[in-house]
């Protein structure tokens, strides 16, 4: 198997499974946290991980297929294409992206899952194709505070990757989200309360 991502978390490798290129995902020891909680955080993110994965595909959003799952390891399928992170700014249809990025954040939050790490990283750009990976810190909520915080989370990652398109970028995010979220309004007003909170902390 041929390395392609050391994450803080976990090593990425690619494969084939029954013909089909593949892509290992596995959780690795860390050895600052005590041993029995790390088997444990590793096995629960393993498993949350495809279980949002199957979930968010069950309800069309776009996720590599699971083939399949063992304590610390996903193998699912490789999505050939380019980080979102890594091509945006130099796209011309930057926010018609970012608005279907907006449209699927949506989707995701009024079917109750809350991604937990919304960035440019977490996406995959396949032709016209945005899918969503990485879901180890994913959760079902449908609490407007969960929401919002994922929302603020991936405010902050535009901040620190796309600073140059920033207030017009969010505004497309915000016009997709809007199109497909249940309660925008209380969820927006709950992302300017905690951007304020974090402002004067
Ligand atoms: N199914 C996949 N197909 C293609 N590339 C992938 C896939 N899953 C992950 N990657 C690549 O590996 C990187 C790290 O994977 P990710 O699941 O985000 O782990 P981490 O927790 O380390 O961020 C991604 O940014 C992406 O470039
Ligand atoms: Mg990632």
């Amino acid at each position: 198997m041929k390395m392609i991502h050391r994450g803080a978390e976990a090593v990425l490798y690619r494969s084939k499974w029954q013909g089909l290129e593949s892509l290992v995902k596995k959780r690795v020891k860390k050895g600052y946290r005590i041993k029995e909680l790390d088997v444990k955080l590793r096995k629960e993110r393993t498993k949350k991980e495809a279980s949002l994965l199957s979930d968010a595909r069950r309800i069309g959003v776009l996720t590599p297929k699971v083939f399949s799952i063992s304590d610390f390891i996903i193998e699912m399928e490789m999505i050939e294409g380019e980080k979102l992170k890594d091509v945006l700014n130099d796209l011309p249809e930057k926010y018609e992206i970012i608005e279907r990025v907006g449209e699927i954040v949506g989707k995701l939050h009024s079917s109750g899952i809350i991604h937990g790490d919304i960035t440019t990283s977490n996406m995959i750009l396949r032709g016209d194709d945005i899918y969503l990976i990485d879901f180890g810190l994913g959760f079902h909520s449908r609490s407007v505070e969960d929401r919002a915080v994922d929302i603020h989370l991936f405010h902050r990652a535009l901040e620190s990757t796309h600073f140059k398109y920033l207030n017009q970028l969010w505004k497309s995010f915000l016009r997709g989200y809007r199109k497909t979220c249940e309660d925008y309004e209380e969820v927006i007003s709950r992302v300017n309360i905690i951007r304020k909170r974090g402002r004067y902390a």
